[in-house]
């Protein structure tokens, strides 16, 4: 998919179709206008007639329109205009391009960007175009067999795409959008398909691998810790939950270190599960197979990288991630077992399905050695969490509310929205053991609280927040599939923070 810019008129542009905004109550965008001053109203007669009620999510398409010099014209709904934010023109963006995926329409011209949002500069209306334009477009089929079926399909959809904007002085800072843009949808592509990719290729050791790659590609230094070097470190919870499994394990550093050199950096932290059984505490065995997304914390940390890395963003940033199977098997951690971790906290393991906090543990304390600025975890945590938020936040904690209010703030300009939890002393208790410094579970009430709450003991010594993003993070049923978040809100954040810096 090809975008450029442009400052032209809609009646004009000769292309395979023309994409304009038109609001209820039938009041037409300038663009719509513009057309339908050019057809001798035939878009309000359409509208008259009823065909087209300008409600959010609805489009129609229109051929052979008079006075036009484009094949098609896609007349897409935008919802009231007093109502018109960045959520609902995001959600106009998703609709023209769901519209135009069975067509035959493949060089097309949008004039959405031209439209008022609310707030929103022409910079961010374009890279906000591009970024949901590429993302309602992604489509993974690299693992099925090439069939002349799946050859045609991939030649059908959109070639190149123009966007307009008003005014022919803002044509360079929409430059500067498309770029945020792009960079941006190639992170959130990347981790969708480390999400989507099954459990059998996208091990802990292919994860390395794409690391290293693409540290090489973008001139960042990339380090791959075995497993006798996290021995060495004393990594014995992460290490206990990776004895089950035949898959060596990896911890990947990568560090993207375009700050000032004193710059302290943020330390993103993505639990890397590439295959979560539960372990000796298996997990009941409908829908499973989702537990090849546990890595997703780790893809978003991965899709984050090659975003800011795309951006060139002016800031220190490292990334941490623990990457394992938790496999059962008569190595495997038992109930019971007690893990001594890097930190000399003793843990003792209670069900060995709580494994994510048992790797993040270590990387958190990992992180010490960075006198990071502010460390964020981001993690397919608990099922709990999926229960409290369901599938639009992601379940925020931090020991800091400076730096939650930063991250809830990148979610809302993002559109990639996180909730506020809390993580008060008193659930501290329930991690009570009799046997170690503490457990690794805290009972059914509150799961994704009294996980939050483990993590903390390990990040004391420095500004942190967690991510559980287990309802976020992927899709389920007819449209299973890794989402890519929480890439948008943690580029939202760093780039912020490079701004203030
Ligand atoms: N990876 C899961 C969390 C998960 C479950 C994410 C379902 C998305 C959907 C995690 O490792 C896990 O198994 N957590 C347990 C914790 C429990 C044993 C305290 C859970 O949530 O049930
Ligand atoms: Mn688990
Ligand atoms: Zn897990």
């Amino acid at each position: 998919m090809e975008f450029s810019i442009k400052n032209s008129n809609p009646e004009k542009q000769p292309s395979d179709c023309v994409i304009v905004g038109v609001y209820e109550s039938s009041v037409l965008s300038t663009a719509a206008r513009a057309i339908d001053d050019a057809s001798a109203g035939y878009i309000s007669n359409i509208l008259k007639r009823g065909d087209m009620d300008g409600k959010l999510d609805s489009s129609l398409m229109l051929h052979n329109v008079p006075g036009t010099a484009s094949e098609r014209v896609l007349l897409v709904g935008l919802g009231k205009e007093a109502d018109f934010t960045d959520k609902q023109y995001a959600k106009a963006v998703r609709a023209s391009v769901k519209a135009l995926a069975s067509g035959g329409a493949s060089n097309v011209s949008s004039f959405l960007a031209d439209l008022s949002v609310c707030s929103l500069s022409t910079r961010r209306k374009v890279a906000l175009l591009a970024e949901v334009m590429l993302d309602a477009s992604y489509k993974f089929d690299a693992i099925k067999k090439k069939s002349d079926d799946i050859k045609k399909e991939a030649k059908k959809g959109l070639a190149t795409i123009s966007i307009n904007v008003a005014e022919a002085a803002d044509m360079q800072t929409a430059q500067l959008g498309l770029a945020d843009g792009q960079a941006l949808a190639k992170g959130v592509s990347l981790a969708k398909d480390l999400g989507n990719l099954p459990p059998n290729v996208c091990t802990p050791t292919y994860l390395a691998e794409q690391a290293l790659a693409m540290g090489a590609t973008y001139g960042f230094a990339v380090e791959v810790l075995e497993r006798d070097a996290l021995e060495k470190l004393g990594m014995g919870s992460f290490l206990g939950v990776t004895q089950g499994s035949e898959e060596p394990p990896k911890f990947i550093i990568m560090q993207h270190l375009k700050g000032q050199k004193d710059q302290k950096p943020v330390v993103l932290v993505g639990k890397g599960i590439t295959f979560d059984t539960g372990g000796i505490s298996l997990k009941p065995g409908s829908e499973m197979d989702e537990m090849k997304y546990d890595m997703c914390g780790a893809a978003s940390v991965l899709g984050t990288f090659k975003t800011i890395a795309e951006m060139d963003l002016a800031l220190n940033v490292v990334a941490l991630i623990p990457t394992c199977e938790n496999m059962p098997d008569g190595r495997a951690t038992r109930p019971g077992d007690v893990l001594t971790s890097m930190s000399g906290l003793t843990i003792e393991v209670l069900n060995t399905d709580a494994e994510g906090r048992l790797i993040l543990c270590d990387a958190l304390t990992y992180a010490e050695r960075f006198e990071p600025s502010a460390v964020v975890d981001i993690a397919t945590l608990t099922g709990a969490c999926v229960i409290a938020l369901g599938h639009h936040a992601s379940g925020l904690f931090s020991n800091n509310d400076d730096l939650a209010k930063e991250l809830l703030q990148a979610g809302e300009a993002s559109l990639d929205r996180a909730w506020h939890m809390p993580m008060w002393d008193d659930y501290q208790p329930l991690l009570d053991s009799n046997f170690a410094d503490m457990a690794n579970i805290g009972g059914r009430a509150g799961g994704s609280i009294t996980a939050a709450c483990f993590l903390s003991r390990f990040a004391k010594k420095y500004e942190w927040a967690h991510l559980d993003v287990a309802g976020t993070a992927w899709k389920s049923g007819k449209e299973k599939g890794g989402t890519g978040r929480p890439v948008p809100l943690l580029t939202e954040f760093l780039v912020a923070r490079a701004n203030k810096s």
